[in-house]
């Protein structure tokens, strides 16, 4: 036990940990209870959120007189080696320091001695490692952010090569009426759209410093959390220092909008895998996106499609996950928290990954326009614009125009033909009042131009939405560079 007395023994981190909480502790602990405890394996992510904080903490101190000025710069100092250190890959992780907050402290009482054992005045690792969590997502934000900004660039792109190019519109996946692929893309557009106001909207939220609630209670020190929320970009600090400690709800609320962005995701895959496939025909994946099959050579898989479309169980399963260590924890904290890192970290690797992939895809997306259109015609798909031409020609109520058009339908199929080639003296059975001037409406380039209400499906309205698209991107990408 002796050499567990010795404080920064770097060839014993056992005694190092003890030697920060181990007072009163006479042996250590077992091999299990370390192994359960050590955090270290998925936390040194923080190590560069851990040391920005650190430093922000010791700068304040300073500032208040709490530390001399000699201190803090041999601090951060230190801090500045370790960061290089770490980056360097020189760095021994060792489980028997628990944490990333354990090894750079340790590190740093080494490097500087007594300064770097000031540190953690009026601190805990209760409201530090709040603090690098936070500071972790909110860069993690920032990356979906432009990676958000890349994929909605793609879909703009292929929307407008596509503006005019006619596919089937379902429901029910049963062929409904003919829509352009720019209308279709743009579709995820407006959802890709919203998924990354919903992380800036969580951003804002999360945006609060925790440091300075120390353990729980706050602290006697006179520190300046204002200061401190400062120098780290946050907007303000926590007002409830219990509250600063034990939420985690901007992660729950950050995996929940990448939940909803997975599954946005998600559908879009699945739209890609159906439509490679040979019955539907519609689409040739790019070798970069698919793989071969080691048995059937005339195979070409849409793994990449049906990655990204699994890839929502992950995420989903993360929320979830974290949801269930967060039910139920009485105030403060409990070291069940320590589990909040490695769902999020999983989820930001796989959306990233996803965002990636997806981007990757539109980018190198080559649709077969002709079997699309081919497509577009089959099913009757022009059975309600022949209703519609009913009730603006004739004046026919739409439920009597409808009706009409069943019986047309009917005949269609039983004889094979498709709408526009039903001979007019047939339709004249059904409906005497009946012109040729309907066969003006049964194409499917006739029924996607007059689609022309807001929001519809006409190629001069799919432009004119990718350019209002277009501009309030760019527009977003100026504010953002302003305010960085
Ligand atoms: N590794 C810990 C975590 O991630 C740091 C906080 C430890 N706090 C404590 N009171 N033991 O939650």
């Amino acid at each position: 036990m002796a050499d567990q007395k010795k404080p920064n023994n770097r060839d014993n981190p056992q005694s190092q940990s003890q030697s920060m909480w181990g007072g009163r502790f006479g042996g250590g602990p077992s091999a299990v209870m370390q192994e359960i405890n050590a955090s270290i394996d998925f936390d040194k992510r923080l190590y560069r959120e851990d040391i920005a904080g650190s430093k922000a903490h010791a700068r304040m101190l300073a500032a208040q007189g709490i530390l001399t000025a000699e201190d803090c710069s041999a601090i951060e100092g230190g801090l500045d080696q370790i960061a290089a250190e770490i980056e360097a890959g020189e760095m021994v992780f060792d489980p028997a320091l628990e944490d990333i907050h354990m090894h750079i402290e340790a590190r740093l009482r080494e490097l500087v001695g007594d300064a770097g054992a000031r540190l953690h005045t009026a601190r805990s690792r209760n409201d530090q490692v709040a603090t690098d969590f936070r500071l972790w997502t909110r860069g993690a934000i920032d990356a979906l952010d432009d990676l958000y900004g890349g994929l909605q660039t793609a879909l703009l792109n292929a929307a407008e090569e596509y503006a005019g190019s006619i596919m089937p519109g379902f429901t029910h996946l049963q062929t409904a009426q003919p829509v352009t692929l720019g209308h279709h893309l743009m579709a995820y557009y407006e959802m890709v759209t919203r998924d990354r106001a919903r992380l800036a909207d969580c951003r804002k939220r999360l945006n609060e410093n925790p440091l300075g609630s120390a353990a729980l209670a706050g602290t006697s020190f006179p520190i300046d959390r204002h200061k401190t929320s400062a120098d780290l970009g946050f907007d303000k600090p926590m007002a409830n220092s219990l509250d600063a400690v034990s939420a985690r709800d901007f992660a729950l609320e950050f995996l929940s909008v990448l939940s909803i962005g997975a599954v946005h995701l998600s559908r879009l895959a699945d739209e890609i895998v159906l439509w490679a496939t040979s019955a539907f025909g519609f689409l040739k994946l790019s070798d970069a996106f698919s793989t071969g099959s080691s048995i059937m050579p005339q195979k070409r898989n849409p793994d990449a499609a049906e990655l990204v479309r699994a890839k929502v169980g992950r995420i989903m399963g993360a929320q979830n996950g974290l949801m269930m260590v967060m039910k139920g924890l009485p105030l403060a904290y409990s070291k069940d928290m320590q589990e909040d890192k490695p769902p999020v970290f999983q989820a930001v690797d796989d959306f990233e990954l996803c965002l990636v992939a997806m981007t990757g895809m539109l980018e190198d997306f080559h649709p077969n326009t002709e079997a699309m259109k081919r497509a577009a015609g089959l099913g009757y798909s022009t059975a309600t614009d022949l209703a519609d031409w009913l009730v603006r020609a004739l004046g026919l109520p739409f439920r009597d125009a409808h009706h009409v058009t069943g019986a047309i339908v009917k005949y269609a199929e039983d004889n094979a033909l498709d709408l526009p080639d039903v001979p007019l003296v047939e339709m004249q059975k059904v409906e005497s009042k009946i012109t040729d001037d309907i066969f003006t409406v049964l194409s499917v380039e006739a029924s996607v131009a007059s689609r022309t209400s807001f929001g519809g499906t006409a190629p001069d309205n799919v432009r004119a939405a990718i350019k209002v698209a277009r501009e309030n991107l760019m527009q977003e990408e100026l504010t953002e560079k302003d305010s960085s």
